[in-house]
């Protein structure tokens, strides 16, 4: 049903070992299947007409209201969500991300883009943007307040629709056969913020 988002992500291929697509593609299936009957969620498929196949898929959420405890447990079934991977990068890395989320977003509730991917084939062809507007637009018209985690990949494009970056983190991927520092990055929105996208 979907594809890989991570495949050729630095983090990804250095955090996990080989066993790991499969169960990364069937953690997206499921995710974007449960949120099927969720009104708080909004997934998204693209299929490209011709050929039948998933070119794209998205998933916007309005985030629930959570305690300190309920950030801490997030994260903790975060860490345990990827059985066999390094843990050493990875709970500094989903520890760094749940702290900085946790001081921007407090308890209050947020529309966050909690997944946005484009098959390889389909990259730098709009595809991207115009799954975006939709998330966009429905900020607007709710007049809701946005976040996003993204990859080095993606911020660029939620930079086009006024996404302002709040922080940043990384980790040194060297050691782990990787090319350097790998970098996310916090982007928050509000409704009145102009949308600078062409
Ligand atoms: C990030 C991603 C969703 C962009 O989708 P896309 O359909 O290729 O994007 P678009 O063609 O609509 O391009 C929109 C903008 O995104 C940015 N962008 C897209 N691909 C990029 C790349 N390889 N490197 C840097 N910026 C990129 C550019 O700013 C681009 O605008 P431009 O073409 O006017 O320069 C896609 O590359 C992807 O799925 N990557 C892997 C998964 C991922 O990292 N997702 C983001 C999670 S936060």
């Amino acid at each position: 049903m979907t594809f890989d988002i991570w495949a050729d992500n630095d983090f990804r291929l250095a955090a996990f070992p080989a066993n790991i697509p499969d169960h990364s593609i069937n953690e997206i299936a499921k995710k974007l299947e449960k949120a099927i009957d969720d009104p708080d969620m909004s997934p998204f498929v693209a299929v490209d007409a011709e050929s039948g196949k998933v070119i794209a898929y998205s998933l916007w959420k309005y985030t629930p209201e959570r305690s300190h405890e309920q950030w801490i447990k997030e994260r903790d079934e975060r860490v345990n969500s990827w059985p066999g991977a390094k843990l050493d990068l990875l709970i500094p890395m989903f520890t760094e991300e749940a702290a900085r989320r946790e001081k921007v977003m407090g308890s209050q509730r947020w529309w966050e883009l909690d997944t946005l991917a484009v098959h390889p084939d389909s990259q730098r062809q709009g595809v991207g943007k115009s799954m975006m507007k939709w998330g966009q637009e429905e900020m607007e018209k709710r007049n809701l307040q946005s976040v996003i985690v993204a990859t080095p990949r993606g911020s660029g494009l939620y930079t086009q629709f006024g996404y302002k970056e709040i922080d940043s983190w990384g980790c040194d991927l060297r050691p782990y056969g990787g090319p350097g520092i790998y970098t996310n990055t916090l982007f928050v929105k509000f409704p009145k913020d102009p949308q600078i996208h062409a």
